[in-house]
């Protein structure tokens, strides 16, 4: 296969980053097509820890070419900060990467507003990463966003921010009882970061088909997961763009019928940071314990984060909107010691029982997980590569998950190493 998408099943901080990176050495460009710096996708490398939130997965080789489409909103001062640390550790070449002409820009207003508004919401706060995401989408959609493209003619740039950063500050003071920002120093940030921007700038869906039509191989990296997502989520609890497979053809412009696969990721267990609904959610000592072996802190914002059990009615939920392929299995050592393990395997709702989602997601709110439980195995199995050197009740954990979630299981992820993997489908063989 030559396209190949790679997409979270649960809520976010599957390791998608770790499997991206992994894959990569068999790609030739690798994509990100949605959200922003809200992710956070942790590589390790031979024991060295790198955390990318908008360059993607494939900067740690030297030979690709890294794509930030159109469907992203990019804070240009992460990305540059991102870019100098990236070249600083790794020598990148300059033309690593690519930035669509028409990826919205996030600002500092979209931030404020982010913030301000989370911190007036109280109890009832999303929990987001503060980071204008949402902000910067809603501007993208009531067209008054600005796009990298506009840095082509700073006037008519000029005047345009002039005139949002006026209606924020009106809106930040009026409504979010917040500090006006200045947009003067705004303008300064962006004529700085203009000039080193500029040489990024590229048509990337031209260069995409030119790509695909030259028989490279592309990876595509989604940021978050199929529960975030605005649609198929947990609606209020869930980031500001469509984060499933389908995001890469309207996030990049390539065409439907141009994607060879999708790959979705799943943790063991389940995690997710922020608010909403988590019907296998573990408390108390169990958590605790899994939260310091799997170190479940947001790579983004160190917030711990939430922990729950394997859950099949969410896996099925992301084969199916994701068109899944396969599935890629990540932390299982962080198990090791736990047993019995448990695995909701539908739910109980209304009086009646859910092997996929029942109607209405606010019905997670209230859903009872139904579980099964397996026996667990006291073995490290960190250095294991195959099957075969897994213990039998982690082989028969994995199996049974393939089972549940009604698709076959491409990778085993036993470390956050590149190396600690076991490859059972490679989607670029
Ligand atoms: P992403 O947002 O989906 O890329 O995931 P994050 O990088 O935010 O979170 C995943 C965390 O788990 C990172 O700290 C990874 O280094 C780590 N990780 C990934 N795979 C494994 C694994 O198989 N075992 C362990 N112990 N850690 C892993
Ligand atoms: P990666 O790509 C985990 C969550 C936030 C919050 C909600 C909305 O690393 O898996 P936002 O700032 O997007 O408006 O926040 O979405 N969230 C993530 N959680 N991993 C992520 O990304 C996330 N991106 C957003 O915690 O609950
Ligand atoms: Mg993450």
């Amino acid at each position: 296969m030559k396209t190949v998408a790679v997409v979270g099943t649960q809520w976010g901080d599957e390791g998608k980053g770790k499997i991206v990176d992994l894959l990569a050495a068999d790609a030739d460009v690798i994509v990100r097509f949605q959200g922003g710096n809200n992710a956070a996708h942790t590589l390790v490398v031979d024991g060295e820890k790198f955390i990318l939130r908008l360059v993607p997965a494939g900067a740690l080789y030297s030979n690709k070419t890294c794509v930030i489409g159109n469907g992203t909103v990019v804070d240009p001062l992460a990305l540059l900060s991102e870019i100098d640390d990236l070249k600083k550790r790794r020598g990148l070449a300059d033309d690593f990467l690519k930035l669509s002409y028409e990826a919205h820009i996030v600002f500092p207003y979209h931030r404020a507003i982010d913030q301000a508004r989370e911190a007036r919401a109280g109890k009832r706060a999303i929990g987001t990463t503060g980071f204008g995401i949402g902000p910067a989408y809603e501007d993208k959609m009531s067209r008054a966003g600005l796009r990298f493209d506009d840095l082509a003619n700073f006037q008519s740039f000029t005047e345009k921010l002039r005139r949002n950063v006026a209606d924020k500050n009106a809106y930040l003071k009026a409504v979010l009882k917040g500090k006006p920002l200045s947009g003067a120093d705004m303008l300064e940030a962006m004529r700085r970061a203009r000039r080193r921007l500029m040489p990024y700038l590229c048509d990337t869906g031209e260069y995409l088909a030119q790509a695909i039509a030259a028989g490279k191989r592309v990876l595509f990296e989604g940021a978050h997961g199929t529960m975030l997502d605005i649609d198929h989520g947990t609606y209020p609890f869930v980031t500001s763009s469509n984060c499933i497979a389908s995001a890469a053809f309207a996030g990049t412009g390539m065409g439907p019928g141009q994607l060879d696969a999708v790959l979705g990721i799943s943790k063991a267990y389940t995690t997710r940071v922020g608010a909403g609904p988590f019907p296998t959610e573990i408390k108390g000592w169990l958590a605790d314990s899994l939260r310091e072996e799997g170190v479940e802190f947001g790579s983004a914002t160190g917030r711990p984060r939430r922990i729950g059990w394997f859950d099949a009615v969410l896996a099925r939920l992301a084969a199916r909107v994701n068109g899944m392929w396969a599935l890629a299995l990540t932390k299982l050592d962080v198990l090791t010691g736990i047993d019995p393990i448990k695995l909701c395997v539908g739910y109980q709702y209304k009086g009646n029982r859910y092997e996929t989602m029942p109607p209405g997601r606010h019905s997670m709110d209230t859903a009872k997980p139904i579980f099964e439980e397996m026996r667990g195995w006291k073995e490290r199995i960190g250095d294991a590569r195959s099957l075969e050197e897994l213990p039998a009740n982690a082989r028969r954990y994995i199996e049974r998950i393939g089972e549940l979630a009604g698709v076959s299981i491409a990778i085993v992820s036993v470390g956050p190493d590149r190396a600690a993997t076991i490859v059972l489908k490679n989607p670029f063989a």
